[in-house]
């Protein structure tokens, strides 16, 4: 198993002799003070599991106790779970030296076995260890685009991995493994089809199969959310309408959510996409989206929350699309009913190599955010190239927003504490789950960012790569250095000094600078690389578009002036001559072709060094990373030759001398 990626960074390699030691000497029979559930018995099977496997010998395990359980001696050791959120917990030595999980509810103890274990798998001793931990946002949820037929819009990573033919009377035990490998990061939910709904999923037949999943990964702290598509009452109902100010239709939504709920008690709520690509909603009827999720919400009552989503732009408008979202959402503040989330995708635009903040976070403080960010690689090379996204979330996460009072910083991770963060699933039915070894990362790398926005990307590469591959800091150190170097690399050479949506048109795979004939203009490369004989680079200043305007002056300001701000972002925002001196001296037209060069050179390199560390990993996982890097490295090769020719024939500049010329 170790070897085709299945078992994921849970795969508890045996220790070294030494470390197996000093382990075991911190461990004891299992215990459990106080009563069993289905959720302490699903901790007691990880633990043995992971410590037989990794020690080598069964029988060896922790104490968990809930606070108040504990016997008199150790009460002291529940001290610091006081007041924190559900879910929290403490690893620490009781008084005869032996490890315990101490939590506020059951939850905590599967959370905090799972970061035990997670800690002795990337190589630390228990000698000294005393963790105090608990998830900073509420929901940290996984966003399928699998469509019930099997096919996953934007998957890179085989068919989906929900087989509804066979449910709800057989259930494939990789579901229970997918979600361990969610309760081990943290991910307490799960919208299990595609935001470009069927209503199909809303039929008794599908919600039968929905409690089957429900009932198995409730012991596993996971449930079951569905995308519910707005037209339903129309589709399913047999209903004229979904106004959802048309009484028989807010009927229907109620008659629907008791229904799901009698058979999933503990159902999350609805995600929707409305009035976006395509997709009915509420202002097919002239109504808003506040109308629109308030109404889903009454249906859910106070059992559930209606998700609603902030990626809308409109057909045919001639507004920069980065805009759309602010303009319609900014309004509605303090309009959305208690139980309903807003979902910002990260980026004004979608989920492109690097975009600025999206400028929603901060500017809705009436609101409850969610961020929305996409695992699946849809615009960094598909499972093919590697690309460690934790720096990419990281810096959204940590943004300031400008937003907050009297000074102070409100970064984006703050904007989030009543919602959380969702993540475009990267899964499929491929043996190692996600298509690239490196994209299990992702995945990895998402959960451990919602729980803790503050954790390092180097931190994360780190206790990924040792779990998954070798706990050695000969190899640990090395790759975790390449994964967070390897975001910037695809910047440059997709989409460098804050060029976006240059990928080929529909599959989004591929260079295609140049296409601008595509029947809704903001599809078209060209409508946000603007380059002509002159320069290149989208005016979003006052002199253009001015989407600037729609962050906090602080924040503006700092992107205001070509000449002074962060060049990563210089073409988002910039209309430039190709002689523009940019900072580093060179002209814009030189820059460019720089940094385009810098992301193969990066690439190069990755695939260099993957190379010097064979000794460290099984051969088959070794030869699959190698030959993703050389098509990796292809096509870096590729986008920077394809768009240099393209932008150096519009400008009419030569290459700066020693280049290669494009093949
Ligand atoms: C992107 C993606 C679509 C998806 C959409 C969304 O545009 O290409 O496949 O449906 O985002 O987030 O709704």
């Amino acid at each position: 198993r170790a070897e085709d990626g299945h078992a994921l960074w849970l795969r508890y390699a045996p220790l070294d002799e030494a470390t197996a030691i000093a382990v075991n000497a911190r461990l004891g029979p299992p215990e459990l003070f106080g009563n069993s559930s289905p959720m302490t018995q699903a901790a007691q099977s990880e633990l043995s599991r992971g410590f037989d496997a990794m020690l080598g010998q069964s029988g060896r395990g922790v104490i968990l106790a809930r606070a108040g359980q504990l016997p008199g001696g150790d009460s002291g050791l529940a001290e610091p779970l006081a007041g924190l959120p559900s879910g929290g917990y403490r690893i620490a030595q009781r008084h005869d030296g032996r490890v315990a999980v101490v939590a506020n509810d059951d939850i905590g103890l599967l959370y905090g076995s799972f970061a035990l274990l997670r800690h002795v798998a990337s190589g630390a001793n228990l000698d000294a260890i005393d963790v105090t931990s608990a998830p900073a946002l509420p929901l940290r949820m996984l966003d399928h685009w699998d469509n019930p037929d099997g096919f996953v819009e934007r998957g890179y990573a085989g068919r989906s991995i929900f087989n509804w033919w066979l449910l709800p009377d057989h259930l494939d035990p990789r579901l229970i493994d997918y979600a361990r490998a969610n309760a081990s990061i943290g991910i307490n939910a799960v919208v299990v089809n595609n935001v470009n709904a069927s209503a199909l999923m809303l039929t008794p037949r599908y919600i039968e199969k929905l409690a089957r999943l429900a009932d198995a990964w409730r012991p596993l702290g996971i449930r079951v959310w569905l995308s519910a598509r707005f037209s339903a009452p129309r589709d399913l109902g047999g209903l004229s309408t979904a106004d959802p100010l048309d009484p028989q239709v807010r009927r229907w939504w109620k008659d629907k959510a008791d229904e799901i709920y009698r058979a999933i008690p503990d159902f999350g709520g609805f995600l929707v996409k409305a009035n976006s690509e395509g997709q009915p909603g509420p202002q097919d009827y002239g109504r808003t989206h506040a109308d629109g999720a308030n109404m889903l919400a009454q249906a859910l009552g106070g059992r559930g929350t209606v998700i609603w989503r902030a990626f809308v732009y409109a057909s045919g408008s001639e507004t920069d699309r980065v805009k759309l979202a602010y303009e319609e959402f900014k309004p509605l503040d303090g309009k959305f009913a208690s139980n309903v989330i807003l979902q910002v995708k990260n980026g004004p635009l979608d989920f492109q190599p690097r975009e600025p903040f999206h400028p929603l976070f901060g500017a809705m403080p009436h609101t409850r955010l969610m961020l929305e960010a996409q695992i699946t690689k849809e615009y960094l090379g598909f499972a093919t190239h590697l690309a460690f996204l934790a720096p990419l979330w990281a810096e959204a996460l940590g943004a300031d927003t400008g937003h907050g009072e009297a000074g102070r910083a409100l970064t984006v991770a703050q904007t989030l504490a009543q919602g959380g963060m969702a993540g475009v699933a990267n899964t499929g039915s491929d043996r190692n789950w996600t298509g690239g070894h490196f994209d299990q990362a992702n995945w990895y790398a998402f959960g451990r960012l919602a729980w803790n926005p503050d954790l390092s990307a180097d931190e994360i590469a780190r206790e990924w790569a040792a779990q998954t591959f070798s706990r050695d800091p000969a190899f640990t150190v090395p790759v975790a250095e390449t994964m967070v170097g390897s975001r910037q690399a695809v910047v440059d050479y997709m989409t460098p000094l804050g060029l976006a949506h240059q990928m080929g048109t529909g599959h989004h795979y591929g260079p295609a600078p140049w296409v601008s004939d595509l029947s809704r203009p903001e599809w078209n490369p060209t409508y946000y690389n603007r380059a002509d004989k002159s320069g290149i680079g989208f005016d979003r200043t006052v002199t253009g578009s001015d989407a600037l305007a729609q962050y906090a002056p602080s924040v503006a300001v700092h992107w205001a002036d070509a000449a002074t701000m962060d060049e990563d972002y210089l073409l988002w925002f910039h209309h430039l001559q190709w002689d523009y001196q940019t900072q580093s001296g060179r002209t814009l037209w030189r820059e460019l072709v720089a940094r385009y060069d810098r992301g193969v050179a990066a690439v190069d390199a990755m695939a260099a060094q993957w190379a010097d560390l064979a000794s460290y990993v099984d051969a088959r996982r070794h030869r699959d990373v190698a030959d993703f890097l050389a098509i990796q490295k292809r096509e870096a090769h590729w986008w920077r030759d394809a768009s240099i020719a393209y932008f150096g024939a519009v400008c009419g500049c030569d290459l700066p001398p020693g280049t290669r010329t494009p093949a």
